[in-house]
């Protein structure tokens, strides 16, 4: 069965030691974590290592990285490989959110070969996709994001794709306030698992996890995660204040 997944991304916030604290009223808090749920930290790569040793194995909760290069090594002087982050028991990998492609021009077949270096490594991809403003006024949305998870995925086998995670994040949504409703979240994460069952069947499509993102806060976690194929989030701002991401938490199914 699909795992429900809180996800936070930090993003290029908070010194070690407010993340310290962060993670430390969110993990000393009365949050119950079961084994069919997830709670993930996307934080800075700075502070992989010691966020991972003050979760100390705490059962169903991992540290994630924001981003890893689509090369195993070599010249490429501030990268960060995924044979670094699997020699420091990273488990998983945020790839081609909306920011990195905007600001990094991160191409779709980069993005594939980021997939890929991560499954070699046995880190799960959180694949991020999802459309920019003009194209939702268009109604061009389905194919718009149909195209991100072809160009990017469909090279994998029907096995190898259950091991990525998916977040939905609509661009216009991110860092805005301005969410997508329940309804339109659940419209487009049908289309996904739509498309995704139409390439790799109907069970398989069952067991990929769809996260959406944009603007989720703890006030209206509950409404977006109770859609039937919206299976948690990946939070950007309510991540970064302990309360909000613990409403977040609760609100997994
Ligand atoms: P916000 O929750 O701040 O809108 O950010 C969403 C996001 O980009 C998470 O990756």
């Amino acid at each position: 069965m699909r795992k429900q997944i809180a996800a936070a991304n930090w993003k290029m916030n908070n010194t070690q030691e407010e993340g310290t604290k962060l993670l430390n009223e969110i993990i000393n808090s009365d949050v119950q974590v079961n084994d069919n749920q997830r709670v993930i930290f996307a934080v800075p790569f700075p502070y992989l290592v010691s966020a991972n040793q003050q979760l100390n194995n705490r059962a169903n909760m991992f540290v994630s990285a924001q981003n890893c290069h689509n090369k195993t090594a070599g010249a490429y002087t501030g990268e960060v490989s995924v044979d670094m982050l699997a020699s420091i028991n990273i488990q998983y990998c945020v790839v081609g959110h909306s920011e990195r492609r905007e600001y990094f021009s991160e191409s779709n077949q980069q993005l594939a070969e980021k997939v890929d270096r991560c499954l070699s490594k046995g880190i799960t991809p959180i694949f991020c996709c999802g459309e920019p403003l003009t194209i939702r006024e268009n109604d061009g949305q389905n194919d718009y994001v149909a195209v991100q998870l072809n160009e990017s995925l469909f090279h994998l086998d029907g096995e190898t794709i259950q091991k990525v995670v998916i977040a939905y994040e609509p661009i216009w949504a991110i860092g805005t306030g301005k969410t997508a409703t329940a309804a339109q979240a659940q419209e487009m994460h049908s289309h996904i698992r739509a498309v995704l069952a139409n390439q790799f069947g109907d069970t398989v499509a069952a067991n990929i996890s769809i996260l959406y993102g944009g603007s989720v806060k703890g006030a209206n976690a509950n409404e977006i995660f109770s859609q039937p194929d919206v299976d948690g989030g990946l939070v950007g701002g309510a991540s970064l204040i302990a309360t909000e991401f613990i409403q977040i938490i609760k609100a997994l199914k």
